[in-house]
């Protein structure tokens, strides 16, 4: 199923549960929440109390991004806050296999985020393990920034191992996801688009209306 994750750090904070409400009634069925170190990625975002916050406002899927340094200290906690998908990056485990494990027994869904610069082959050994795998078209860090086209044929990598598998597993797009490449990368394999920028600037509504037609196309 194709699916809306609207990425909440582009959201106005002091309406956040007008603009979750409003995505939800409109029919988006992820939210994603981006959680940031400071340390990973040089910037500071989000902590646990964001994803408390957004379980509180929403029966959707909680679709958490963790760009923390080695994860597992955080793994039981996000899923306590009410995570539903827990994305760790690749390249902040110490242990990919244990932190994927962790994220199983604490109930939630566990994905794997790879950086521009991380090749699919990085997961090959993990990839029957994973629900959904997180591919990153810009650099984490910040919103609005442009995608980095290189990142797409990743996205045709994973689709064709998917489809090839006998547990085929999501793929989720993240960073300058916009109305003008979304069918683009839908039609790459990915099928869940998180967006950020594209969406929250301007009408709200109307630009989630334009992503969900051809979400729906
Ligand atoms: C970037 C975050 C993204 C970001 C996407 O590091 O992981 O989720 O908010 O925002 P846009 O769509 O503005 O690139
Ligand atoms: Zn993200």
């Amino acid at each position: 199923m194709n699916c809306l994750s609207p990425s909440l750090l582009s959201s106005d904070l002091t309406r956040l549960s007008d603009q979750v409400r409003l995505l939800d009634n409109a029919g988006a069925a992820y939210f994603h929440v981006d959680i940031m170190d400071g340390s990973f990625v040089p910037n500071i975002s989000f902590g646990f109390p964001m994803v408390k916050a957004v379980r509180s406002l929403t029966e959707k899927v909680v679709d958490v991004h963790m760009m923390v340094d080695d994860p597992i200290r955080y793994v039981d906690l996000c899923a306590e806050s009410g995570a539903d998908i827990i994305s760790v990056h690749y390249e902040a485990c110490k242990h990919l296999d244990a932190v994927i494990q962790r994220i199983k027994q604490d109930g939630a869904m566990a994905s794997v985020a790879i950086n521009p610069a991380t090749p699919v082959s990085a997961l090959s050994c993990v990839l029957d393990q994973l629900d959904m795998v997180l591919v990153m078209t810009v650099n984490p860090g910040l919103g609005g920034q442009k995608l980095i086209p290189y990142t797409v044929d990743k996205i045709r990598e994973l689709k064709k191992l998917s489809d090839e598998s006998k547990n085929s597993f999501d793929i989720e797009v993240d960073g300058g996801v916009n109305t003008e490449n979304a069918g683009m990368l839908l039609d790459a394999g990915a099928n869940i688009l998180v967006t950020g920028h594209a969406l929250f600037s301007g009408d709200l509504e109307e630009n989630a209306t334009q992503f969900l037609n051809i979400l729906e196309e």
